[in-house]
């Protein structure tokens, strides 16, 4: 079975890259930021605080995260039952998910989850330590990236189709915050692996960076 592993900063594209490959090789895709954000709102709407690491430990005995796919292989999370993705977007679980995944009990209570699925069948996964923790296994790593400027750009673009009342400033203050959140904290932080291709798309098109990921995955497997 295929592991395609998908790396790298927020709004580098690896969502869009990760559903695109799933769709044009079949494989199922799975957004594990996405799981991370499920547990961030569980502690939002209960009202702890999250710089608590004892609290959100603690309420973690209370949080069931699962996924599902619809027939056209987008991915719906549950928490406790209920599909939350509506609510998962917002800047606010955003910085809540980059605060409780620096948790080590928050990362190992997800990690069966992320990987269960891989004995399912073949799959392309994104997040920020798939390459180096989750499947350090994958025949395929990749490690995408794009400029600031892009990144928050797209990252506010998508937030204010979705209606939301942002500015591109805060956007981006956001986004550098989380960036280095994520990639300084000591438990799986946000590097690439030593074996990922890296991907610069700050200057293409979604169909293009497909294209360059199909011919990095070609030269590795089968498909
Ligand atoms: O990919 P995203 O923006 O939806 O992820 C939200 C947060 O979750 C991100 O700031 C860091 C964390 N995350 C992580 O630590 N490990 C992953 N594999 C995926 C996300």
């Amino acid at each position: 079975m295929y592991k395609i592993a998908i790396d790298g900063p927020s709004g580098s594209g690896k969502s869009t890259l990760a559903k695109n490959l799933s769709k044009k090789l079949g494989f199922v895709y799975v957004d594990t930021g996405a799981l991370y954000r499920t547990v961030a709102l569980h502690m939002l709407r209960e009202g702890i605080d999250i710089s608590n690491t004892a609290s959100v430990v603690d309420q973690l005995a209370f949080v069931k995260v699962s996924f599902r796919h619809d027939a056209d292989g987008s991915q719906h999370v549950y928490l406790n039952g209920e599909d939350v993705n509506a609510f998962i977007r917002t800047p606010e679980v955003s910085m809540a998910a980059s605060a409780v995944s620096a948790i080590k009990e928050v990362r190992a209570f997800l990690l069966d989850t992320q990987r269960d699925i891989a004995n399912t069948g073949n799959v392309v996964m994104d997040g920020r330590d798939i390459g180096t923790v989750i499947f350090p296994d994958a025949q395929v790593k990749l490690f995408l990236t794009a400029g600031n400027k892009e990144r928050a750009m797209r990252r506010y673009e998508e937030l204010r189709d979705k209606g939301q009342n942002v500015t591109l400033e805060s956007v981006e203050r956001d986004m550098l915050l989380r960036d280095s959140n994520d990639s300084g904290r000591k438990e799986a932080p946000a590097i690439p692996a030593e074996d990922a291709y890296f991907l610069d798309n700050s200057e293409l098109e979604p169909e293009e960076t497909l294209a360059r990921a199909l011919e990095i995955i070609s030269g590795k497997i089968d498909i």
